[in-house]
């Protein structure tokens, strides 16, 4: 810009700064196109999220252990995202797909690493490591500074009424059907419970485990809950299939 270009933005900027008026209305305009470009796309947010092969709702089982999760501050120190960046994808593995987090009620992402990510924590370890990890953190890692969950694995799973959990979540648009709804408690104990017949429950949650995961068969604790919910994480979607998908849908120009 040469000189006299400044001079006349400045002197129309003083303009605008000395009338109270013009300022406001300026102001204004700035403000609603911010808000435009923030809120405008909120409206198609369906069509914004795309769809993922083997995302499906969370078990009762697994959603009760997500609200211990968020209960005992375990976001504090873990985030549930990993950025499509190098080091990130090589220490966590595939990054996050949006569509992996559409059923949280509310989101994990965070920004706050105490602790490693957790969104792809699933099967990486057995159900006895996440247990002992849980009671004594420095046991398994000495060097950690994770405080110890063992009370967990005494408290027996008190989840006053596991079909209102899952109708709530369906008005906020997560997919269970009335047949999840209805059979949500039993459902709870179930698949925590080696004795009993999960076929059903297998069919309608695709990739569901069931097993004690506690190492206690003869209760169902939050430990259960919590270790079902970890070993969980990150396994519904083939993330390398669905990535192939998102490049072939890239290539083909969107
Ligand atoms: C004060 C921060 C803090 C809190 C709160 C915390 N953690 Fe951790 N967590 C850590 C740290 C640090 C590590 C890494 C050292 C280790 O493995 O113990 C870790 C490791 C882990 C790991 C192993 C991850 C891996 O990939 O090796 C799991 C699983 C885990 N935490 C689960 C939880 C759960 C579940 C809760 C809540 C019940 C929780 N953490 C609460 C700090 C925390």
């Amino acid at each position: 810009m040469s000189t006299p270009d400044v001079e006349a933005t400045l002197s129309g900027h003083k303009r605008l700064e000395r009338n109270v008026t013009l300022l406001g209305v300026a102001t204004l305009m700035v403000v609603a196109i911010g808000g435009l470009v923030e809120i405008a796309p909120l409206f198609w947010i369906d069509n914004t999220l795309e769809k993922v092969e083997g995302m499906r709702p969370y078990t009762p089982l697994e959603q009760a252990g997500r609200d211990i999760y968020v209960r005992e501050g375990c976001h504090t120190c873990h985030s549930q995202m990993i950025r499509p960046f190098r080091d990130e994808v090589e220490r966590y593995g595939h990054y996050s797909l949006a569509a992996e987090s559409m059923y949280d009620h509310p989101f994990q992402w965070g920004s706050k690493r105490t602790g490693p990510d957790l969104a792809r924590v699933g099967g990486r370890y057995s159900d006895a490591w996440h247990v002992q990890h849980l009671v004594d953190p420095q046991s398994v890692v000495p060097e950690s500074i994770m405080p110890s969950y063992g009370f967990l694995a005494k408290a027996d799973i008190a989840v006053d009424d596991p079909a209102a959990n899952l109708r709530a979540l369906s008005r906020v648009g997560v997919p269970y059907t009335d047949k999840d709804i209805a059979s949500a408690a039993q459902d709870l104990r179930a698949q925590a419970d080696p004795e009993a017949d999960t076929a059903d429950l297998l069919q309608r949650y695709p990739k569901a485990q069931a097993r004690d995961f506690d190492g206690d068969p003869t209760r169902v604790t939050e430990m259960d809950a919590l270790v079902a919910y970890l070993q969980m994480l990150g396994t519904l979607v083939d993330v390398n299939s669905a990535a192939a998908q998102e490049k072939l849908a890239t290539e083909k120009g969107r």
